[in-house]
Parts: C-alpha cells; structure tokens; sequence
C-alpha cells in the first residue's frame, strides 16, 4: 500500500515537473512581446516591414504567419518608446528580422545580446548607441532624426583581408549574429586548432572516461554506503548509553 502511494506521489510530481515547464515556456512566449504596453502601430518601421510579411501583430511583435510551424517565429520586434534603460535578453527573438530599440534611454548594449542573432538585418537604436558588433558588421550605417539604423548584417565569414577574423586551416567559418562567427572543423579533422586528421577516435577517447566514471561511481556507492551504516551504527550506541545514564 506504501508502495503504490509513493508511485503516485512521484507521477504527480512530475506532472507539476512538465506542467511548470508548459506554463513557464508560454509566459515567456509572450514575455518579450510584452515589455511594454501598446502593440506594433502600423505607420512604424516594424508595422510595415510587418504588413509586407503578412505578418501576424501580438503586442510588440510580428510573428510569421506559417501554420506549418511548430513554434512561433518573431520576425519584428518594436521596443520603440519603451523606457528601456538596457537591454539584456531578447533570446525569446534570436530569429528577428528587424528590431526598433529607439526613443529608449538606453546607454549602451552589451554585443552578446545579438549573439546568435543570425537573421538580423535592421536594427534602430538610439542616436548614441553603436551598432552591435560595430560599424563594420553593417553594410549601412545611418544616423537620422535622433534614430541609428544599423542595416544589412554582413557575413563576418566573407570578407577579404580580415586574415585575423578567419577560422584556422582545416575549419568552417559561420557566421553567428553581428560581429560573431563560429568555426568548427572541416570533414576528417579535429582536435585543437583542427590540426590533427583522420576519423575522431571517439572510442579511444570516451572509453577510458566511461570506464573511469563507472568505476568511481561504484567507489562512492560503496564508500557511501559504508559511512551510512558506520553513522547508524554510532546512532544506535548513543542512544544506548543514553538510556543507560537515565
Ligand atoms: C496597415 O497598412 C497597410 C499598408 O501599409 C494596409 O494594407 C493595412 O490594411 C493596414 N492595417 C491596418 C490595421 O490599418
Ligand atoms: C495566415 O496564413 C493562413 C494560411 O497560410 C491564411 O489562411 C490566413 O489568412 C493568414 N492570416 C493572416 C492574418 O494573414
Ligand atoms: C512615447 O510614449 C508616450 C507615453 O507612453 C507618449 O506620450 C509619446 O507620444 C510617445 N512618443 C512617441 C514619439 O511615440
Ligand atoms: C557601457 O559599457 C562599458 C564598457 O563596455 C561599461 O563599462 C559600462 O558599465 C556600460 N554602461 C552601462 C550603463 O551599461
Ligand atoms: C559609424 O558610422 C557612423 C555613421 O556613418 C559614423 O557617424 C560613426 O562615426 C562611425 N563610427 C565609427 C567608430 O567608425
Ligand atoms: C562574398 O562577398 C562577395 C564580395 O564581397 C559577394 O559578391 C558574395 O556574394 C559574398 N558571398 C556570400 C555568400 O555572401
């Protein structure tokens, strides 16, 4: 009987478990959407980049109206008019198109915001906010009526004479948000640098980590197990002499 009621406690508690996560995912659905009140206003930038896509206002974003998808893409963001005094994670969005940022009190915007942010291509920011990545990230930089509008992101992977910027040899280079790229090792290199080639020895080099790891885990099971029974052991006496002395 005890049994089946601690079978019962631990299904409901990862029910809670998956039931929190949902509810904890569709708020932050809407989070972004929602730093501040009103919705997209259809004169803005993102209102007509929006109208151009077919897109779908909620709030402060334009979705992408595909039915298809499984989840909701945010293609434009319009924080414009926010009282945003920094900017910080905007992860919800990291497929966004266009972005309005201005008429903010923001001072600066950390790089890393946009990291990832591979779609990125318009981003207005207050007048003295440098765009993500700098000027060099962007194939337009334009400064008007108090606004600065970073656009076209270019592909950090694709220029000339940024030796420096490019991957090592024997590696990919892809791009990964303004200012950002990745580099990952062509096909049959890897290592450091991907200076070491053939197949990766995965069995080499997970084996003995493996190995290890069942080891020590049956190392402390059984070091555990004894310092259980040891401290109850100890428990027990306690409570003897105890009984005695009374
Ligand atoms: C927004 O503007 C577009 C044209 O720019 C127009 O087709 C559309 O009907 C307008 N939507 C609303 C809600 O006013
Ligand atoms: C969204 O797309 C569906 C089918 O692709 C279409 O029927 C629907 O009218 C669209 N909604 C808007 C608001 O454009
Ligand atoms: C910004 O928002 C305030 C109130 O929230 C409004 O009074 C003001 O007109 C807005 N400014 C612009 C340029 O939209
Ligand atoms: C702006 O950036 C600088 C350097 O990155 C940093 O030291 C400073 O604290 C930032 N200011 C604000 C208000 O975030
Ligand atoms: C970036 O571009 C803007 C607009 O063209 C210009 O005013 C600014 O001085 C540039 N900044 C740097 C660091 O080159
Ligand atoms: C790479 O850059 C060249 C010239 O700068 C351009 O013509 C070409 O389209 C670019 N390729 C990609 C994949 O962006």
């Amino acid at each position: 009987m005890k049994a089946v009621c601690s079978w019962k406690e631990h299904v409901a508690f990862i029910l809670m478990f998956i039931i929190g996560c949902n509810t904890s995912n569709s708020l932050t659905g809407q989070q972004v959407c929602s730093l501040c009140g009103g919705s997209v206003l259809n004169r803005t930038a993102v209102g007509q980049f929006c109208s151009g896509f077919a897109g779908l206002i909620d709030g402060r974003c334009c979705l992408k109206n595909d039915s298809s998808g499984d989840h909701e893409r945010i293609i434009g963001l319009d924080l414009s008019n926010c009282s945003l005094t920094h900017v910080e994670n905007l992860q919800e969005a990291s497929e966004v198109i266009m972005i309005d940022l201005s008429l903010n009190p923001i001072v600066n915007i950390s790089a890393d915001v946009f990291r990832g942010f591979f779609y990125l291509n318009y981003i207005f920011l207050p007048e003295d906010v440098v765009c993500p990545g700098g000027n060099t990230s962007w194939q337009k930089v334009e400064v008007k009526q108090g606004n600065r509008l970073c656009e076209g992101q270019k592909d950090i992977c694709n220029q000339t004479g940024h030796l420096s910027l490019n991957c090592p040899e024997n590696s990919l280079c892809a791009p990964d948000g303004p200012g950002f790229y990745e580099c990952s090792c062509a096909e049959n290199y890897y290592g450091y640098k991907c200076l070491r080639e053939g197949e990766f020895p995965a069995l080499q080099v997970f084996g003995p980590l493996a190995a290890s790891t069942v080891v020590m885990s049956l190392l402390l099971w059984a070091t555990q197990r004894r310092k259980v029974e040891s401290h109850f052991t100890t428990r027990l006496t306690e409570t003897d002499s105890s009984k005695r002395e009374c």
